[in-house]
């Protein structure tokens, strides 16, 4: 019998059914424009500013450090492009990790065609950038310092706090410091305020809200330029009518993945454990660190290829990825596994399983038992 367990939660969640519920009635009740003066612009500019207030409640920030965007990719873009054209007269150094999303990486490149030079800092072998290995990279002429929070494909968790206080000893003027957290948020505690960071990306279609929505952590006096220019939305740094019903779902799902995240955690350990348990028997290099997040499990079957895993899974109604979602279509080499030191066979054969609150145990072992038996047939294909 065909099951459909959804386990690539890193790369998008189902919508919420509140979230769902919320934003059909948004989408056929509330269509006003947030800038219109009248009563249906004001019920529009109402959702707006709720979600931004819940959206800042979640994070402890001010409500007007809160700037919405259509995702992860544009919150990162507007954050390191921002940053470098308001400040690149006090440096030209920037600094981030080897294991970045793209939506960094892409940019880091594109910054260093324009003149800045970049360090890319090594992961140390569980996937973290420490303190001192950052410290050491910093300089003088360094203005910014840009690293993940939760890593998309092995689930390594950088020590944000820790790593706030070395960015804040370094440079000539205090560099910035902006962190993907795309993967971490409404997931695990995120205090940019309280830890010292300027910047934070986040996305909506991760925690159980739509895709096309996200927003940006502006610390207040940061002044940065706008990517899009038009009718001045979102304090003049994002133009363009307002997403409201996005916005509304956002917010909402921001909410709910807050109020659960707590008690989500143990459940979402639970999961990882019994799926490997329905995997024991295997064999398989697990990738992903002890005390990393427990959302995302990477595993390598060398000799195997891992998008044969996923698609011989899929068949059988196990969804999951190769590495993240955008890297498995490309057809590259995954860069983050190619840092953690893994061989080509071992990259090769790579697997990732990223699960959610909403899957249940049963669920999980079942997949993890699947896993075993599709890697035990095709082993015997193989030879
Ligand atoms: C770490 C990280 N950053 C950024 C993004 C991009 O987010 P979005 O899909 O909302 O543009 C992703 C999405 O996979 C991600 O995992």
């Amino acid at each position: 019998m065909n099951v459909a367990i959804y386990l690539d939660n890193s790369a998008t969640t189902k919508p919420h059914p509140q979230v769902i519920e919320a934003m059909l009635s948004l989408l056929q009740e509330n269509y006003g424009n947030p800038s219109s003066l009248h009563t249906i612009g004001q019920r529009a500019e109402r959702v707006v500013t709720k979600a931004r207030r819940d959206l800042a409640g979640v994070l402890g920030v001010k409500e007007k450090e809160i700037i919405f965007t259509s995702g992860g990719t544009e919150s990162n873009n507007m954050a390191l492009q921002g940053v470098v054209r308001a400040y690149g007269n006090r440096g030209r150094h920037i600094i981030t990790s080897r294991i970045e999303h793209p939506s960094i990486l892409e940019v880091f490149k594109e910054l260093e065609d324009r003149g800045f030079r970049a360090t890319y800092l090594e992961v140390d072998g569980d996937g973290r950038i420490t303190p001192d290995r950052l410290a050491k990279a910093l300089e003088p002429e360094t203005i910014l310092v840009s690293l993940f929070h939760v890593n998309n494909e092995i689930g390594s968790i950088n020590p944000l706090p820790e790593l706030a206080q070395v960015v804040a000893q370094g440079g000539r003027q205090r560099p910035f410091f902006h962190v993907d957290a795309v993967q971490s948020f409404g997931k695990l505690p995120l205090k940019p305020a309280k830890w010292g960071i300027d910047l934070v990306s986040i996305s909506g279609h991760k925690i159980h809200g739509p895709k096309g929505t996200g927003a940006l952590y502006l610390r207040e006096g940061l002044a940065i330029p706008p990517l899009l220019l038009g009718g001045g939305q979102e304090g003049g740094l994002r133009s363009g009518t307002e997403n409201v019903v996005g916005i509304g779902g956002l917010g909402l799902a921001a909410l709910l993945a807050e109020e659960e995240r707590e008690g989500a955690l143990p459940k979402v350990a639970k999961l990882r454990r019994v799926f490997l348990e329905g995997l024991e028997g295997s064999s398989y290099r697990l990738n992903s660190p002890d005390g990393g997040s427990p959302y995302i499990l990477n595993l390598s079957f060398p000799g195997y290829r891992g998008e044969v895993l996923v698609h011989a899974l899929a068949e059988k109604g196990v969804y999951v990825s190769t590495g993240s979602a955008c890297s498995s279509r490309a057809h590259k080499q995954s860069h983050v596994l190619e840092s953690l030191g893994l061989s080509p066979e071992e990259i090769a054969g790579a697997i990732r399983v990223s699960f959610s609150r909403t899957n249940s145990p049963e669920e999980a072992q079942r997949a993890g038992k699947i896993l075993a038996g599709v890697a035990a047939e095709l082993g015997e294909f193989m030879g």
